[in-house]
């Protein structure tokens, strides 16, 4: 009896038909499920998330207030810069990132319980050490500016495993409020403009991670050399002067859904023009960095909810002077996915400790756990040179 339907239906066009309806049917119902029911990571960075998109869909560039400024570069607290130094480091590259210690919970000093620290070294690791990722020009320094509260066991623990730890004062204003006092020391990236030793740095935040070595981003025709341009409507007389040339290239806000790779043509991006300040490549310049501290000190200028995002994209706005320029859509993507990672996107701005698609967690976690394991061989490796009195660092081999 079983055969013999089975052999009906199998042979039957109008079963089949049913049974292809049915499956498209199951297949819509939970594509639909997934998308409406998916939990997001209930934390601050769903926040950031949530705000982001927000803006990114709302942001009108070139809103501004009119108010004025000095205008010489003045860190609020110090009075004045404190130019970094890198004197050991000759390279025309680099890669940094940014450290500060307020992500944390205060009253937990556990470096292993901090995800921003260990998303740090793992970078410092992947760009460093694991063979599938690292430069492959070896003398491509990995930066981490660092701020004060950030704490010595930390500092050092990012030195031993590679990375040049910079520290810096903070920049900040005291018209920008975010609903996170975290978010306010974002502002004190633009200290990173000061690393001018390097003709490029690509910057990556800390929730970064890679899937390839990142040598090519420095050859994307987008990290060229700009003329700053002369549009009189965009010259604001309470802003200090701009530079005659920059170079500040970026990747648009995508979607938390979108295709691989994203584009603006299958609206991939809420808006083409917005930028996500995760992972840039700019030329370090004081008079770009002047420029932007002129921009902090005018209340309104930019909308401060996201104060380093909504500074670049005002400052690089595309109807402005020094408009951004685009990376190719292959090197970084927010809200990544699956596919994303098959289609071989070189970077995954994501939370190895939250990801918003979770079938995405092994692999970040995966990483995580080799950065553990190969310090902990390499420690005691460099421990045991150290006491035989033949100490060498070096680059492990594949
Ligand atoms: C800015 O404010 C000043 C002083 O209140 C006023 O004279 C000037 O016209 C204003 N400029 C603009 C563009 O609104
Ligand atoms: C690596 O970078 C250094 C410093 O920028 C440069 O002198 C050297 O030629 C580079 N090596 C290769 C193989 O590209
Ligand atoms: C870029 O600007 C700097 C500073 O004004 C100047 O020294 C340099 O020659 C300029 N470079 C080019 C390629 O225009």
């Amino acid at each position: 009896m079983a055969m013999s339907f089975y052999q009906t239906s199998a042979g039957s066009p109008v079963s089949m038909h049913r049974s292809r309806f049915l499956y498209i049917l199951i297949a819509t119902i939970v594509v639909f499920s997934v998308f409406f029911y998916s939990p997001l990571p209930d934390s601050v960075d769903h926040h950031r998330d949530a705000l982001v998109q927000q803006l990114a869909n709302t942001a009108k560039l070139g809103d501004f207030g009119n108010h004025t400024t000095p205008d010489k570069p003045v860190d609020s607290k110090s009075g004045h810069y404190v130019p970094t130094g890198l004197d050991d480091v000759k390279s025309q590259y680099a890669f940094a990132t940014f450290l500060s210690g307020s992500s944390t919970d205060p009253n937990d000093h556990d470096p292993s319980h901090d995800p921003y620290f260990q998303a740090t070294r793992i970078l410092s690791y992947q760009l460093l050490h694991a063979p599938e990722t690292r430069s492959k020009n070896a003398s491509i320094p990995f930066i981490v500016l660092v701020t004060k509260d950030v704490p010595e066991e930390k500092r050092s623990r990012l030195r031993k495993d590679g990375a040049h730890v910079v520290p810096v004062t903070y920049l900040t204003a005291d018209w920008i409020t975010t609903d996170y006092p975290a978010w306010r020391d974002v502002l004190t990236k633009l200290r990173l403009w000061e690393l001018t030793q390097f003709e490029r740095v690509c910057f990556l935040d800390g929730d970064t991670i890679l899937t390839g070595p990142l040598d090519d981003v420095f050859d994307d025709p987008a990290v060229h050399l700009h003329h700053t341009g002369t549009d009189n409507k965009a010259i604001k007389s309470d802003e200090a002067p701009l530079p005659r040339n920059y170079s500040f290239a970026g990747v648009p806000e995508s979607k938390p859904i979108h295709k691989y790779p994203p584009t603006d043509e299958n609206h991939d991006y809420p808006n083409i023009n917005y930028l996500n300040s995760g992972f840039f490549v700019y030329k370090p310049s004081l008079d770009v960095e002047n420029y932007y501290i002129s921009l902090m000190n005018i209340p309104d200028r930019f909308n401060p909810e996201l104060p380093e995002q909504n500074l670049f994209n005002y400052a690089h706005r595309r109807e402005g002077n020094m408009p951004w320029t685009q990376l190719a859509n292959t090197w970084n993507i927010h809200y990544p996915s699956i596919e994303d990672l098959n289609g071989g996107v070189r970077t995954l701005h994501e939370k190895w400790w939250a990801p918003v698609n979770e079938g995405l967690r092994p692999y970040l976690e995966s990483w995580r756990w080799r950065m553990e394991g190969f310090h902990e061989a390499r420690d005691s490796v460099l421990e045991q040179q150290k006491a035989k009195g033949g100490f060498r660092d070096f680059r492990w081999s594949d």
